[in-house]
């Protein structure tokens, strides 16, 4: 039995995984989070398996350095592309965002048919369609390599009312709306920053928050194996691999909060 003081640590190859910590937040306020960022490293997306196995290892172990209770992967690139891989390495409970993101879609559905917005490399694993699949073996699931959004919201350009946004994601969107979808899957955990502004250009298809669905996820199976924190008064400590002042700037927008000197750079 892990200790349910211990953290739960969350990592993604930058500030994207901030939104999945978001949600841990809000909804389980008395968790130790202890996140870490591979600034150097982001995007992940655009990277090969092999590279994003191997950071991704590098971040666990990392992480793993700390006395943790559960390890989130919150980046859909390395839950598609390390998940095996980090359970063989590493004796943790590991959590991901597409399970939980593919469970809903299927659950939601109406017509069976599900888009997928993700990087390339998660498009390139198939992850999503052969998660969905098991829920819903008749789904047909259209997947899009995204690979603008990610420069596009770390650079904090997400909001509704910016011109390139609009036309970045119109372009993306017209290209999976032709399929008649009724469910969007948002599989990249940057791309809920781009909620509004995506729900704004498709006001009747269904959206689905792979960083939500996964904070659920998580919470659900800690509630049920009695592994929720009950002390209040939590801790949270944030480590990246690059310039932490950047990396302060884009939290804010992530978590509508300014960090200070729980954020620090490390080399891994
Ligand atoms: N936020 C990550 C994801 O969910 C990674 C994006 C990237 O680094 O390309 O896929």
């Amino acid at each position: 039995m892990k200790n349910k003081n211990a953290y739960i640590g969350v990592f993604d190859s930058g500030a994207g995984g901030l939104t999945v910590v978001k949600h841990i937040e809000e909804m389980m306020p008395n968790e130790n989070i202890l996140y870490f960022g591979d600034t150097a490293h982001v995007p992940y997306g655009t990277k090969s398996e092999k590279q994003i196995k191997e950071f991704s290892v590098n971040d666990v172990a990392f992480l793993n350095g700390f006395e943790l209770k559960s390890l989130v992967i919150a980046c859909n690139t390395a839950d598609s592309v390390a998940r095996e891989t980090l359970m063989k390495e590493f004796d943790l409970p590991i959590y991901g965002v597409i399970d939980p993101a593919s469970r809903k879609a299927a659950e939601i559905t109406k017509n069976g048919k599900i888009g997928i917005m993700a990087t390339t490399a998660t498009v390139r694993s198939d992850a999503y369609p052969k998660r969905i699949h098991r829920y819903k073996p008749d789904a047909e699931v259209y997947s899009l390599a995204c690979p603008l959004l990610v420069p596009l919201v770390e650079n904090r350009r997400y909001r509704k009312d910016d011109q390139v946004v609009t036309i970045i994601l119109k372009e993306y969107l017209d290209q999976l709306t032709c399929h008649g979808i009724d469910t969007l899957v948002l599989g990249c955990t940057h791309y809920p920053l781009l909620l509004d502004a995506v729900q704004s250009l498709v006001p009747d298809i269904q959206i689905v928050s792979s960083s939500y669905e996964s904070a659920l996820a998580l919470k659900n199976s800690l509630e049920k194996t009695h592994q929720l924190n009950d002390e209040p008064g939590s801790v949270r400590r944030f480590y990246v691999s690059d310039d932490a002042d950047a990396f302060r700037e884009n939290a804010s927008v992530f978590l509508h909060e300014k960090l200070g000197k729980e954020v620090e750079q490390v080399s891994v």
